[in-house]
């Protein structure tokens, strides 16, 4: 079952990532914009966190802090003991939108985190991990050329190319169909469980929270803050068909009345 996971229970677990604290207000031409409430979070060494919470409760905020690029009006970022201030290498980020440059092909996207390091591309890896999200043989193809699918592969290829340690994703498959979204999932859950990364993954719904997660953290409405933390203890690799299980819908109903039950 689900189990409410308390905040000092990573004894065990070394600490990833750390959010202390984290409050960010924003300054509009309307007036101010209270996002974030005292979010703190330990992120653990190789976990698979989704955070999820209605639209506009500041998930984007918090993973673009995490990611350093912007800041917080409260609190920090850490990686390990290092604080997080601007974009660091051992960190990547995946948006929902796959963002390649439709003027390059794909082989030259996925080269240009290196040419902005200044570093030649690891072509061994990069084929590896073409190969890998079966994109092999499309390395010449425009973006246009390819599906939303595609593209979204190739800007995870992009990403692990440059080998970073955390994954932040911002509802990366949210614009795709179902039948597409599944199999990036399947994709994702594999490349998590064979890479050891540790993956911070946004979403709205809660099936692909329970479906990929070792932890869920359910944000309140805004100004966000953590309603709950919620283990999924289901065992992986997850397949699909999981999804229709009891155990599976369970969670589900679960996390889906401690979203409409919580306090206000
Ligand atoms: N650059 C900005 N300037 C002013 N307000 C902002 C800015 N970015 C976000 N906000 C506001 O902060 C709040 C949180 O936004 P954020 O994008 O983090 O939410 P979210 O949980 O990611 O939402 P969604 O699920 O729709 O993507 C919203 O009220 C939003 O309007
Ligand atoms: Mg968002």
């Amino acid at each position: 079952m689900l189990a409410a996971s308390g905040s000092s229970v990573d004894a065990q677990n070394s600490v990833k990532m750390t959010v202390d604290g984290a409050s960010k207000f924003y300054q509009t031409r309307s007036g101010g914009v209270h996002a974030l409430d005292d979010v703190s979070i330990k992120v653990r060494e190789g976990e698979f966190l989704c955070l999820l919470g209605p639209s506009g409760c500041g998930k984007s905020t918090l993973l673009w802090s995490m990611a350093g690029l912007h800041g917080l009006s409260g609190g920090e970022i850490r990686l390990g003991s290092e604080k997080i201030t601007k974009p660091h290498p051992e960190i990547a980020m995946i948006f929902q939108e796959a963002n390649l440059l439709p003027w390059r092909n794909l082989a030259r996207n996925i080269e240009l985190p290196f040419e902005i390091k200044k570093q030649d591309p690891d072509r061994e890896r990069i084929n590896k991990l073409l190969k890998r999200v079966g994109l092999e043989g499309f390395e010449t193809k425009y973006p246009r050329e390819l599906s939303g699918g595609m593209q979204q592969r190739a800007s995870i290829v992009r990403s692990l190319a440059v080998n970073p340690s955390v994954l932040l994703m911002d509802e990366p498959f949210g614009a795709l169909d179902a039948f597409t979204r599944d199999e990036m999932n399947l994709l994702i859950q594999e490349i998590w469980m064979e890479t050891g990364k540790t993956i911070i993954f946004i979403t709205h719904s809660i099936s692909e929270a329970v479906f990929l997660a070792d932890r869920i953290v359910v944000m309140s409405a805004r100004p966000g803050r953590i309603a709950n933390i919620v283990d999924v203890d289901l065992p992986r690799p997850r397949p699909v068909k999981i999804q229709t299980t009891p155990d599976f819908l369970d969670r589900v109903e679960a996390i889906k009345a401690m979203i409409d039950h919580r306090p206000s």
